[in-house]
């Protein structure tokens, strides 16, 4: 008899046929003359029955004696069963065990508590429990949902390198490469740059990948490596880059609530926190947020960056982002346009999330006047060859636009209800870690 081969999460339409499922052993009961393993196939988990009296001894034997992680093939009837977590059982006909864990190594992970480190350590192993597999879900969602958000909204995708010649975002923060015969070039903090030449070529456009930052903090928010999407439009002011950014931020917690209920459940995510993010973001200026802050409490002087705990400070009690906007030109980066009425004052946006996971947007209008470019290059200590291409879409059309910046960790650990975003990339990069 022929058993197709299903996974688990499509059980359902499967039900009182006979099937065969392959996976991972994920965890072992016994009762007697019963066992139950747990499978595991990637796509969900599903508990068997295997029944002594139904098999043959050796196999029962063998399952019984089975170990953690091994590997293997399950035949049998799916069956609905209320009380089984997803609602579906198989009844074990038979079975193939591929690889069996020898119990003089036996995986490493067992249920009980591991330290953060040593977790870490065993990435490669720990993508396999029920918590990590919801997260990485759950970011999956999240860029598909993003990239379907800019392909149905008139953006082309066009990817910028990695190897770059110039800073984008303070010469601070790069990661230098040795590049050939002498040639030094960074890695990339953000495709911005390159995205200005995209929009003004194709009027909208978003880049989307793998970005880096020499950042020697310690945080809960920070990575080494991290992916960023970045969207940019040509004739677009500040008030259009706030609109578009609200909108994506709705759209993508739209997504992951339709699609990643399960996910959010597994993580014990409290969902009605999510379920608020509704337009419209309330907005605050740079000079309205900070003289809040110190109402709050906060030290924060008008003229510096928001901290961590700043950024906590200002969004709390609130249902949805806070987007604050006009931060001191000297607090951002060498391109932003500056305000009309106060040139001390960035054209800039950043979208705080609620609940203590920070900055998760930055972005803003760009100079697009040639002069003011120059003197802000040249202020800025930036070389002059790097940026010569750079200063030509200031010569050759040159019109207002802008986009901005979303970090995908950021966004997920903010779905996700995580303490810290090292859980939501597979391999993260951080300043003590760099394996596996
Ligand atoms: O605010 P940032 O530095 O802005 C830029 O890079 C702009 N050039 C983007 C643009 O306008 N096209 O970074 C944007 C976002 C932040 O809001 C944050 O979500 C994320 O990227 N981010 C980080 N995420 C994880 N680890 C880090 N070290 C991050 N630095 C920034
Ligand atoms: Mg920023």
């Amino acid at each position: 008899m022929a058993y197709p081969r299903i996974r688990i999460e499509d059980a359902r339409r499967y039900a009182g046929e006979s099937v065969e499922i392959a996976g991972w052993l994920y965890n072992l009961r016994k009762s007697g003359k019963i066992v139950f393993p747990l499978m595991r196939d990637g796509s969900g988990t599903m508990q068997c029955v295997a029944v002594k009296a139904n098999l043959d001894e050796a196999l029962f034997e063998e399952l019984k004696n089975l170990t953690q992680e091994s590997s293997l093939i399950l035949r049998g009837k799916i069956r609905a069963e209320q009380r089984a977590p997803g609602g579906f059982e198989m009844d074990v006909e038979s079975a193939q065990v591929v690889q069996r864990v020898p119990e003089s190594d036996p995986y490493p992970i067992t249920p009980k508590e591991h330290g953060t480190d040593f977790l870490m350590d065993h990435r490669h192993l720990w993508l396999r429990s029920k918590r990590q597999h919801a997260v990485i879900r759950v970011r999956a969602e999240v860029i598909k949902a993003v990239r379907d958000y800019f392909d149905s909204h008139g953006f082309t995708l066009v990817d910028t390198p990695i190897f770059t010649p110039a800073a984008c975002e303070g010469t601070t923060t790069l990661f230098e490469v040795n590049y050939f015969d002498e040639e030094k070039v960074y890695l990339t903090q953000s495709g911005q740059l390159y995205n200005e030449a995209t929009a003004l070529a194709f009027g909208k456009t978003y880049c989307f990948g793998p970005t880096f930052r020499a950042e020697k903090s310690k945080t809960r928010r920070h990575l080494t490596e991290f992916w960023m999407v970045e969207p940019e439009m040509a004739y677009a002011t500040l008030e259009d880059v706030k609109q578009v950014a609200e909108e994506l931020v709705v759209f993508v917690v739209g997504r992951v609530l339709e699609n990643r209920r399960q996910e959010l459940a597994d993580l014990e995510r409290d969902a009605s926190k999510l379920e608020t993010v509704k337009a419209p973001f309330p907005r605050m200026s740079y000079d309205d947020a900070v003289l809040e802050l110190q109402k709050k409490g906060s030290e924060i002087q008008w003229g510096s960056d928001f901290g961590g705990t700043d950024e906590t400070l200002i969004t709390e009690g609130l249902d949805r982002p806070l987007m604050v906007d006009r931060y001191p030109t000297q607090v951002k980066a060498f391109y932003f346009q500056p305000d009309a009425d106060r040139p001390e004052l960035a054209l800039g946006v950043d979208v705080i999330a609620p609940e203590g996971y920070g900055e998760i947007i930055g972005g803003g209008q760009r100079i697009h006047d040639l002069d003011l470019l120059l003197k802000r290059l040249e202020e800025h200590n930036l070389p002059p060859e790097a940026f010569n291409w750079y200063v030509d879409l200031r010569k050759y059309g040159s019109v207002p636009h802008g986009g901005f910046g979303m970090g995908i960790e950021r966004f997920v650990a903010w779905m996700c209800g995580l303490e810290h975003i090292r859980e939501t990339i597979a391999f993260p990069r951080m300043l003590y870690r760099t394996r596996p």
